[in-house]
């Protein structure tokens, strides 16, 4: 797990925690842990219900539904958020196509995060629409 000095300074270099300021940066970095897996784990499983906000901070990984690739994630992009939202289950698999590192934010903590950080939430929504309209136009495969 990194130190919450580490992870304040890494979550200011991703989009959706840059625009904020360094105490509230340092704050929602002391709720996360670190977790890393090896290429080929299941970081969350389709069907599963979420308990968990990711953000990728090395290495690869896939979106998927059954064989289909629907999305490639990498550094400073995350995943996880729908479930947290709706509260259904997980939509799709992500599985690690590399060793891979995430920042995990448990979902009461990504919740009251949101829910602060208003802000945090539009930067949020306009990456799911971005996805949404990929998905809408080209499958990856
Ligand atoms: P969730 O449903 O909680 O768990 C699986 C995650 O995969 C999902 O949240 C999104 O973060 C991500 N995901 C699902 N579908 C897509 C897609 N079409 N493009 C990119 N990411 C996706």
């Amino acid at each position: 797990m990194a130190g919450s000095t580490d992870a304040t300074s890494m979550l200011g270099s991703v989009p959706i925690f840059s625009g904020l300021d360094e105490k509230r940066r340092k704050s929602v970095a002391s709720e996360g842990k670190e977790l890393s897996y090896k290429a080929g784990d299941v970081i969350v499983g389709e069907g599963a219900m979420g308990v968990g906000f990711y953000l990728m901070l090395e290495g690869r990984a896939e979106v998927r539904k059954g064989s289909r690739v629907l999305a490639r994630l990498e550094r400073g992009q995350f995943f996880g958020e729908m479930s947290l939202i709706d509260e259904q289950p997980r939509s799709a698999d992500v599985i690690a196509a590399t060793p891979t590192k995430c920042w995990v934010l448990s979902s009461w903590a990504f919740n009251g995060f949101v829910k602060s950080n208003p802000e945090v939430a539009l930067v949020m929504l306009k990456e799911v629409v971005k996805r949404l309209r990929a998905a809408q136009s080209s499958p990856t495969s």
